[in-house]
């Protein structure tokens, strides 16, 4: 499997917290990455992208800014705003506009910037924070949880003057991943991973070397295909640890899981049932798994109820489904798959990057043959995903 993308994310924007060079492996080469190396290298950080390793070193930040452009085509660009204020004192960054799979707003991001003593304000469609004399540790709860806006806080954090405790933090694995490079680069945390992470603020943080953690939605997405395709597949390069949520459920559904190896996981599936799923924050079923899910549960027996409690539009997969075949009645939040249904192979769109997965999973399992459109969804988060699925039988090919 490939390094984690939401890993890869917050840590390169960490990379802004400190003058010296920081060298990151195992940085997915996806699209979503390569907008954020552009958004660093817009505020004036050098990027060295090799084939193992990226290099940045934000020496000087010319413009602590992230511009709508790049911003538009990625929210998790929001993530440069903790580590610019902290470091510079302000930052100027786009407000995220809206997305497919629902409002995404940043507000937490802002009170927890706000509660460190940053001045923020919304201005032409930018926000732009300020703390010309630095940011000052305390205590703040988060109101709901929230995985870029914990990692947001976080980076502020480590540079602002004495502690900060931040409450109802994200567990997610990717919020442990971040704090465990800022503690390399000098900086002073506890708990990361749970949900109260305390921080005591150093002045500076210096370089260092870090390997991202290997990617559980990738993984998670690669389980489903051995379960869809009633196949044996061998995961390697992943933390069965991070995909609890979804092996309990695989297993329930009917599929058999091993662990030949502390870092991989083997799944072999023949006859599936349906379970139900509701997804919830870490240590709960992924969010960015359901799609995948859904798409699984048309091909068990019996009724599933699957319930997106994080996103309040993240559905638009299941009437792409339903052009397959697929037989999914949405009510508001919960979807309901009834199956066995045979899928056929169809014309469908993706909408968003899990949305994508979940259609090619999809067309595993239809008779005939899938073509899915707007696949440029797909590389924002899957490195070659057409390769590695080819790799295992898959016949699978990327048109244009
Ligand atoms: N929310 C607010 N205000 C905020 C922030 C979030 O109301 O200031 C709401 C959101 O609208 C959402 C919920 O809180 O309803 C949770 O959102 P969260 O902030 O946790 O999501 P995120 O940090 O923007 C990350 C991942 C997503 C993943 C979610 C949930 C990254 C870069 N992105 O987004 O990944 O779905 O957490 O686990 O880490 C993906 O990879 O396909 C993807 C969308």
């Amino acid at each position: 499997m490939s390094g984690a993308k939401n890993s890869a994310l917050p840590a390169l924007a960490a990379c802004l917290l400190t003058s010296e060079p920081v060298t990151l492996r195992r940085i997915p080469p996806v699209r979503d990455i390569a907008t954020m190396q552009k958004l660093l290298g817009h505020t004036g950080a050098k990027v060295a992208v090799a084939d193992d390793y990226v290099q940045v070193e934000a020496a000087k930040l010319k413009r602590p800014e992230a511009p709508y452009d790049l911003v538009k085509t990625m929210r998790a660009s929001s993530l440069v705003l903790g580590p610019l204020v902290a470091r510079s004192g302000r930052a100027r960054v786009s407000l995220p506009g809206g997305c497919a799979i629902g409002a995404r707003p940043i507000n937490l991001h802002l009170a927890g910037l706000e509660r460190l003593g940053a001045e923020v304000r919304q201005e032409h469609g930018y926000i732009e924070a300020d703390a010309p004399n630095g940011l000052q540790g305390a205590p703040f709860t988060f109101d709901r949880i929230s995985v870029t806006g914990t990692e947001d806080v976080l980076m502020a954090a480590v540079l602002a003057r004495g502690e900060t405790i931040i409450n109802n933090a994200a567990r997610e694995p990717e919020v442990a991943d971040l704090a465990a490079l800022l503690i390399k680069m000098g900086a002073a945390i506890e708990g990361a991973g749970t949900s109260t992470i305390r921080v005591q603020g150093v002045e500076k943080l210096h370089g260092t070397e870090h390997s991202i953690i290997p990617d559980r939605i990738e993984a998670g997405t690669f389980l489903v295909a051995g379960a869809i395709t009633r196949g044996d597949l061998v995961i390697q390069n992943c933390m069965p640890d991070h995909l609890r949520a979804l092996i309990e459920k695989l297993t329930q559904a009917g599929a058999r899981i091993t662990a030949p190896s502390p870092d991989s996981l083997r799944i072999r599936a023949k006859k599936l049932k349906s379970v139900d799923v509701k997804t919830e924050e870490h240590p709960g079923f992924a969010t960015d798994l359901q799609a995948q899910f859904m798409a699984l549960m048309t091909q068990a027996e019996g009724i599933s109820l699957i319930t997106e409690t994080i996103f309040e539009n993240r559905f638009m997969h299941a009437l792409e489904l339903a052009r397959m075949g697929a037989n999914i009645r949405l009510d508001g939040r919960q979807a309901i798959v009834a199956g066995v249904t045979p899928l056929s192979g169809a014309q469908v769109i993706a909408s968003d990057l899990r949305a994508s997965a979940s259609l090619v999973l999809a067309g595993l399992a239809a008779s005939g043959e899938t073509v899915i459109d707007r696949v440029y969804h797909i590389d924002r988060g899957y490195e070659k995903i057409e390769a590695k699925l080819k790799g295992v039988g898959a016949r699978i090919r990327r048109v244009k």
